[in-house]
């Protein structure tokens, strides 16, 4: 039985969350027989990390979301101790399901092993664990570390007609990630091709979650690093995930690669994962957490949710991720307001709440510097602050006063322009903001009081304009917890 949701003060309303104990990664995303479905790593029996299981939910519209059984769970001698993270791909109408399962072996000094298995099913609900798992171990190679060997992403290249897989490892003395790359003419029996990209500077000393796509005739390599180290206001959470623009040689197996770039400014954001859809659309989605931060809603039985889903595209040779446009299918009210001019603090009637989603075309001819607060008290002492400074060009979230848990201050720059669109969704204990159509993402979880739903305009410096402004009421696309 999975522990019970007591309160559904920060539970979203349309983000994916569980429907009880701890969740992390996305896994196995993926349009499969007219759904989405999305696996996460999943601990059940309690609101912290334990035993890795795979939740899943799935969606005809990737709006609105039903929770499906557990699809693994690690009872295995292949993933006895954890099946963790990786993706899902179809052959001949079945789902196969790519994951590491996770071994304690306190003989090796790790104390670790880490293997790829997958599993099976043509329902897109149950899945057998085949019984040639593993199906690849560490290869013993004196430029791979041993143990930390993990988070398998399977694609297929219609111009080879193979399957590759990225498994995200380390070099053994630590210092260094790395990918690797796998090779196979049937997804079961598969042959170590490369060390596929590795790191070059301050890139971190273990690469997780590795992501290969091509969007729009640009190969990209994702992953989540652990251990950049942080460059002034750069790089200011634990772990980062970011993708490299390059060219990925398929003969030789290497990636050649450009600088890291951040695929999210805020304070929660990690692990992302990659799909194409049907309509050549590539698509992400992350965990909106990150190891180590405070999670207040562990005391009410549940730790961790999904960002929205966003598209992936290229723009000025950088990835834009937007939010998928389905999200509009979840508006049930509108509030319009055109040619604003303000010069003092303002509210706007109908423009408030702890869900919603908020749409401004900012004037910002006139303007250096403005302040927005977000699900604030009516006394202003609780909110959440995003200000921009042109002249600065620094675009800043902070959450010292955003409730319970949590607080600081991510930026990111944003290059002084007339206009600046800003596009935020807010769901109860989270925040999403679209800079510019997603040129930067700043995505974060907050914990105000239920009643701070105030949203305030704080012009300084030249006013505020604002040529349109949208605000959105949302409705639900996750199923909510019943509190007895
Ligand atoms: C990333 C990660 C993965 C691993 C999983 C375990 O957040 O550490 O590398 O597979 O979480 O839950």
């Amino acid at each position: 039985m999975a522990v019970r949701i007591t309160n559904t003060r920060y539970y979203p309303k349309y983000h994916i969350a569980a429907p009880g104990g701890w969740i992390n990664d996305p896994n196995g995303f993926c349009y499969f027989k007219g759904k989405y479905h999305l696996f996460y790593q999943y601990h059940p029996h309690s609101t912290q990390w334990g035993p890795m299981h795979w939740g899943h939910v799935v969606s005809d519209d990737l709006i609105n979301w039903s929770h499906l059984p557990i699809a693994l769970a690690p009872v295995d001698g292949c993933d006895r101790d954890g099946c963790f993270s990786g993706s899902a791909i179809e052959k001949d109408g079945q789902l196969y399901l790519f994951y590491t399962g996770h071994l304690n072996t306190p003989e090796n000094p790790e104390g670790f092993r880490q293997v790829q298995n997958f599993a099976v099913g043509e329902d897109g609900v149950h899945f057998s664990k085949s019984l040639n798992n593993p199906v690849i171990t560490v290869p013993e190679d004196e430029e791979i570390h041993r143990a930390d060997f993990r988070d398998p992403k399977v694609w297929k290249n219609e111009e080879t007609g193979k399957y590759y897989m990225v498994v995200g490892s380390r070099v053994p003395d630590n210092v260094a990630g790395q990918v690797l790359l796998f090779e196979s003419d049937d997804l079961i029996e598969w042959k170590f091709k490369s060390i596929m990209a590795r790191v070059a500077g301050n890139e971190g000393f273990m690469w997780e979650c590795p992501n290969f796509a091509n969007v729009e005739g640009h190969d990209i390599l994702m992953m989540s690093p652990q251990g950049i180290k942080r460059e002034l206001n750069k790089y200011m959470n634990v772990y980062q995930s970011g993708y490299f623009m390059g060219n990925f040689d398929y003969e030789t197996g290497v990636f050649t690669r450009g600088e890291f770039e951040l695929l999210d400014y805020g304070f929660d954001f990690y692990a992302p994962q990659i799909t194409e859809l049907p309509d050549g659309r590539t698509i992400m989605i992350a965990w909106a957490d990150m190891w180590q931060s405070p999670m207040p809603e562990q005391e009410d039985g549940w730790a961790g949710m999904m960002t929205v889903p966003r598209e992936i595209h290229v723009k000025g040779g950088k990835l834009v991720t937007p939010p998928v446009k389905e999200l509009e299918k979840l508006r049930t009210s509108k509030k319009v307001y055109e040619d604003l001019a303000m010069y003092k603090a303002t509210k706007l009637e109908g423009v408030s709440g702890e869900t919603g989603e908020l749409i401004l075309d900012i004037d910002l001819t006139e303007t250096n510097e403005f302040e927005i607060y977000l699900r604030a008290s009516e006394d202003k002492t609780q909110k959440t602050v995003l200000s921009y400074n042109k002249a600065l060009e620094i675009f800043r979230v902070n959450r010292d006063e955003s409730g319970a848990g949590v607080d600081g201050e991510r930026e990111c720059t944003i290059a002084p322009a007339d206009k600046m669109k800003l596009q935020i969704f807010l769901d109860r204990s989270s925040i999403e903001i679209f800079i510019n159509d997603g040129e930067k993402v700043m995505s974060l979880r907050v914990y105000p009081n239920a009643d701070s739903t105030d949203i305030v305009f704080v012009p300084k410096e030249g006013g505020l304009k604002i040529d349109s402004l949208n605000f959105y009421e949302l409705g639900v696309g996750i199923p909510q917890p019943v509190i007895d």
